[in-house]
């Protein structure tokens, strides 16, 4: 017994019964032990043949775990001298790891976190977010996508990667990749742009991040589309902006409402396009008055082409970047619409003299994008799989669009309003005032019919009620019904 008094006496209640391996007790105990502070640095421990005699098992699990404890640094040996709690562990251990000898953070008080996060809007969990089907915003008929053509490209990169890319360490993303989106956005957008313009990022909402960073500082005003996107929101409320809502009608952003507000605004997100969420397509005078605005005022645009492959009674319209002839356009575009948005990949296109900013925050962000599905949509690009897959997309949106506006028509006749069902993957309808739309979409959810209020998209007081409908993964045939469960909701 001389041995055990000399060290420390087991702290750890041994259970033969237990399913957990007694070196792993062992260790548990001594580790928690030194944790909580019940035993301090420098103090001597048992000899494991001691330890085994005192809680009568055998010496090998007491060897297993004191060389676990040892190897992560707990206890040190001293040659002649035996094993001790490691005297280099710092003497406040017990208050860093348990707040207080040995009690948990138990107060229920939020921890003061830095400011900037403060600034972010609460990341809320609505019901009706992430159904799945008729009308859940954002999602593509992802049972129509060429998954077998796109597993072969992924095999194919997997098994053989391109040794020069797979080591190549661009912020900006993989040449290859950037000039295909390059030509692409060349032909089919009517963007000005060079590969050398391009950035890689995992999504719109990476490159409206990495934007607020180069462009901003905090104070600086901002317009914001009114109703707007919420996430391009709270993008430039964690940046801690000044938002200044300019109305949007239906000609899209009112310019002249815009200058009266905050003419000397430092930039302007906009979604041209298809504005979200009220589907307006931007007016070629609006277009050129924001333009000149930001020319004369020095400011930035940043133009958020969510969803412009997709435009039904008309060709696609040209973006803004392409207009502008003083380089204060930055475009974003996403692959989320296209093929899907757990994809999370997107671009950037910036001018020349911003280059390298942008590359300097992206690479202090995530220092470069992945590199599989660049070079998967790099192939799936330039062997036509895109267009195909685009081409076949239209003609199957077209037609859930037509069924979905009939439908409502039919439904609620004169009682709702359709908004922005040219392009894109949503239409919205507003309702009578007297209609609480997230009262309605909480409900329609309890039925699983996901209803996406319109009020959230407003940030001032005066809201419209109604709701943002997807139609991408509705199917054709289900729609009538869901229309149906749409219209129970709003009487039940
Ligand atoms: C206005 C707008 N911008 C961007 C996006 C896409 O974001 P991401 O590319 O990050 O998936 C969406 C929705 O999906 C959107 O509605």
């Amino acid at each position: 017994m001389a041995d055990v008094s000399a060290g420390v006496l087991p702290v750890v209640a041994i259970d033969r019964d237990s399913a957990t391996p007694l070196h792993r007790q062992i260790y548990d105990g001594y580790r928690a032990a030194i944790l909580r502070g019940d035993l301090r640095p420098g103090q001597q421990l048992p000899s494991s043949r001691a330890l085994a005699t005192e809680i009568g098992i055998s010496r090998f699990p007491i060897l297993d775990a004191y060389a676990q404890l040892l190897t992560e640094g707990y206890f040190e040996s001293r040659t002649g001298a035996g094993t001790f709690v490691s005297a280099s562990l710092p003497d406040q251990l017990s208050s860093a790891t348990n707040g207080s000898r040995g009690k948990a953070h138990t107060d229920s008080r939020p921890r003061p976190v830095s400011r900037r996060a403060g600034l972010l809007p609460q990341f809320a969990e609505t019901p009706w977010r992430h159904g799945w089907g008729a009308f859940s915003v954002h999602q593509p008929a992802l049972d129509q996508f060429p998954f077998r053509t796109w597993a072969s490209l992924v095999t194919r990169h997997s098994l053989s990667p391109r040794a020069g890319a797979i080591h190549r360490v661009d912020p900006q993303g993989l040449q290859q990749f950037r000039e295909v989106i390059s030509d692409y956005l060349r032909t089919a957008r009517g963007v000005r742009c060079d590969p050398g313009q391009i950035m890689i990022v995992s999504g719109s909402q990476q490159a409206l991040e990495i934007a607020s960073r180069v462009l901003l500082d905090a104070g600086d005003t901002v317009w914001i589309e009114e109703p707007g996107y919420q996430l391009t929101r709270a993008v430039l409320m964690g940046a801690g902006a000044r938002l200044a809502s300019v109305p949007v009608d239906e000609e899209g952003m009112d310019v002249a409402a815009g200058i009266k507000r905050s003419p000397k605004a430092r930039a302007a997100f906009v979604t041209p396009s298809h504005q979200y969420p009220l589907g307006v397509t931007m007016s070629a005078s609006r277009r050129l008055q924001l333009l000149n605005w930001a020319h004369s005022s020095g400011a930035w645009i940043i133009e958020d082409d969510y969803d412009s492959e997709y435009r039904y009674g008309s060709m696609p319209i040209a973006s803004l970047q392409g207009l502008d002839r003083n380089s204060r356009v930055i475009y974003i575009g996403t692959f989320s619409k296209v093929l899907y948005a757990s994809l999370r990949l997107g671009y950037l296109v910036v001018p020349p003299d911003l280059v390298e900013p942008f590359r300097k925050v992206r690479f202090a962000m995530d220092i470069f994008p992945p590199y599989l599905y660049q070079e998967v949509l790099t192939d799936f690009i330039r062997a036509g799989h895109f267009a195909r897959h685009i081409r076949r997309m239209r003609l199957l949106y077209s037609e859930r669009r037509t069924t979905l506006a009939k439908c409502i028509c039919e439904e609620f006749s004169d009682n709702v309003k359709i908004l922005g069902s040219e392009a894109g993957m949503h239409m919205t309808v507003t309702v009578p005032e007297n209609l609480q739309d997230i009262e309605v979409a909480t409900r329609a959810a309890r039925d699983r019919t996901w209803l996406w209020p319109l009020s959230p998209s407003y940030l001032g007081k005066k809201k419209r009620q109604g709701f943002v409908l997807g139609f991408g993964s509705s199917p054709t045939e289900q729609i009538p019904e869901a229309v149906r469960r749409m219209g129970a909701a709003f009487t039940a």
